[in-house]
């Protein structure tokens, strides 16, 4: 049973019951060797893992060793407590497709619930990135006819079948795959095929291909995807709705000498002077001492940093769903790579999709830290709801102007006084008054708006030049808005101050690349019968009064 507690976008926490025993999602389950233990499974457990992954059909070939652990159940002979996942032998025939495997459906599966694994997975077959549309679909519908075998021949009712949704960059395929399978019963669908892009760093393709399984997947089972172990992607592939992820990186990598961080992704355990992190490992050892020791000892020393450090990633996660900041972490750890980056630029293409799961309210404030923050999915509906579902106060004969200071309402002594002259003014009534800030991320915000949800806490980098993102951002929506509702008004005065005081009372020269400028300017050449600007609130409450008014 699959319950989900909290969620943060499409990323969520939830709870795998099975077999008596519980799981927290998303999480990782570490790969193992079924008979070459690198790390033992107690010291897995220690460093933090709830469930293995193990490969049956590496079992299932030692004839030697097969009934013995038929006997005693894969628990035993793995001596792990927690919940074990079993592959079928699929990802042999993936990773090594010139060498001839022969595997049998039937006999891999059975052999599966024999053993007792609590999430044995089916034969699949997995499409390759370089096949054509022909072989893929081939590969799709073999796979589909085995998962309705699969469901058929069941008999082990402890064993929770893996459905494997293949199809890759094919859409038509993967949709194909998602539809079917969504009609079968399985405990994880499991998306596959996708090692070859995690090893070439393609996360635009596998974060498209995620979105557009979770497009149509049922929307209460765990989402697993293969071969996901590079923490640095963690986070945006649960945002994108991955649950559950398998890898055997930490020791893959861990062989090459390589050493995991989440700020430059991996490095090189040679060229390292001191370890960066605080794991059990790191802190008893120095790169000097992990050098100097025999080989398996340092594979084994550098494989369990790994994992301390994607378990840790995952507690970060997990904490930041909590917190409603996952985007926020995102972020930041995007920034690691470039590839990363141009995953994230995916998620645009995907944004009313992500949007309508967004939370309504996060009791935190937001931290807009990067030009990326403009493609949130709380700036886009903040955007839709202020062109399709806002309305200026019916009295309003007059829009006032004011500019985004270094922060927000209460907190900047220039806006309180702004607000108050504006609110103490003997030259007009106040309900002919609208005013209106000019912000880099929201375009436009409303002052009565000012304190509601997510406008009321944020804190956010600013334009700093006349052509980044943000400022062309501003100018963009300021204009949407502007464009549409200045007929409302009889005159509109805009406030661009000279000198400003900032949050901490310190005389500042107020920017030229403040976007309102340009907006300014960009009115003035359509509206300039009914438009001026001032540099301060005074001037700029007798400029609406000389019109009409005495
Ligand atoms: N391991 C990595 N990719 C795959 C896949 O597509 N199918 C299976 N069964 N295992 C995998
Ligand atoms: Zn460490």
């Amino acid at each position: 049973m699959f319950e989900i507690v909290d969620i943060d976008a499409l990323g969520r926490i939830g709870k795998l019951f099975v077999n008596n025993k519980q799981m927290i999602t998303p999480n990782l389950f570490p790969v193992i060797h079924p008979f070459k233990n690198v790390v033992p499974a107690s010291d897995l457990k220690e460093i933090g893992a709830q469930c293995l992954f193990t490969n049956a059909y590496i079992m299932y070939q030692n004839e030697l060793k097969r009934e013995k652990i038929i006997k005693s159940g894969i628990h035993n002979h793995l001596q792990f407590d927690g919940l074990i996942a079993t592959d079928s032998g699929a990802f042999q025939k993936y990773m090594y497709t010139n060498n001839q495997i022969e595997i049998n459906a039937e006999i891999i599966e059975k052999f599966q619930e024999d053993i007792g694994s609590d999430f044995p997975v089916i034969l699949d077959i997995p499409v390759q990135l370089d096949d054509t549309h022909e072989q893929a679909k081939e590969k799709v519908n073999t796979t589909l006819s085995r998962a309705k075998d699969n469901v058929r021949r069941r008999s082990n009712k402890s064993c929770h079948w893996v459905g494997p949704i293949q199809g890759g960059k094919f859409l038509d395929l993967l949709n194909k795959s998602v539809n079917e399978m969504n009609s079968l019963d399985f405990e994880i669908y499991a998306i596959g095929g996708i090692v070859k892009a995690f090893l070439e760093y393609r996360f635009d393709l596998t974060t498209d291909i995620l979105l557009n399984v979770k497009k149509s997947i049922v929307p209460n089972k765990p989402i697993h995807m293969f071969g996901l172990g590079l923490p640095q992607y963690f986070s945006l592939a649960v945002a994108c709705g991955c649950d559950l992820m398998d890898s055997a990186a930490y020791i893959l990598f861990a062989k090459e000498g390589r050493y995991f961080t989440l700020s430059t992704g991996t490095e090189k355990l040679d060229e390292l002077e001191e370890f960066p992190c605080h794991c059990p490992i790191c802190c008893q050892y120095t790169p000097k001492e992990m050098k100097a020791l025999g080989e398996d000892m340092r594979i084994e020393l550098l494989a369990k940093h790994n994992l301390y450090l994607s378990f840790s990633e995952l507690r970060t996660i997990r904490q930041a769903i909590r917190e409603g900041n996952l985007w926020e972490l995102i972020e930041q750890r995007v920034r690691s790579h470039p590839s990363l980056v141009k995953a994230l630029h995916v998620v645009n293409n995907n944004k009313t999709f992500i949007e309508a799961s967004e939370k309504a309210y996060k009791k935190s404030g937001r931290l807009y830290i990067s030009s990326e923050s403009i493609s949130r999915p709380l700036i886009k509906r903040y955007d839709e709801k202020i062109t399709s579902n806002y309305r200026i106060p019916k009295e309003a004969k007059f829009l006032i102007l004011l500019p985004e200071l270094d922060t927000r309402g209460a907190n900047s002594p220039s806006i309180l006084s702004w607000i108050s002259q504006i609110n103490n003014t003997q030259l007009i009534p106040r309900e002919l008054l609208h005013v209106v800030f000019i912000s880099d991320f929201y375009g436009v915000i409303p002052l009565e708006l000012l304190d509601t949800f997510p406008l009321s806490q944020f804190e956010s980098i600013t334009a700093i030049d006349n052509n980044d993102d943000l400022h062309q951002n501003s100018v963009r929506k300021a204009l949407k808005f502007l464009n549409v509702n200045i007929q409302h008004y009889e005159k509109c005065g805009v406030l661009i101050p000279e000198m400003f005081l900032n949050q901490f009372n310190e005389i500042k020269k107020f920017s030229s690349k403040n976007p309102i400028h340009k907006i300014f300017s960009l009115l003035q050449a359509k509206y300039a019968s009914k438009i001026s600007n001032f540099t301060n609130i005074l001037y700029l409450l007798q400029y609406f009064r000389t019109d009409g008014m005495q």
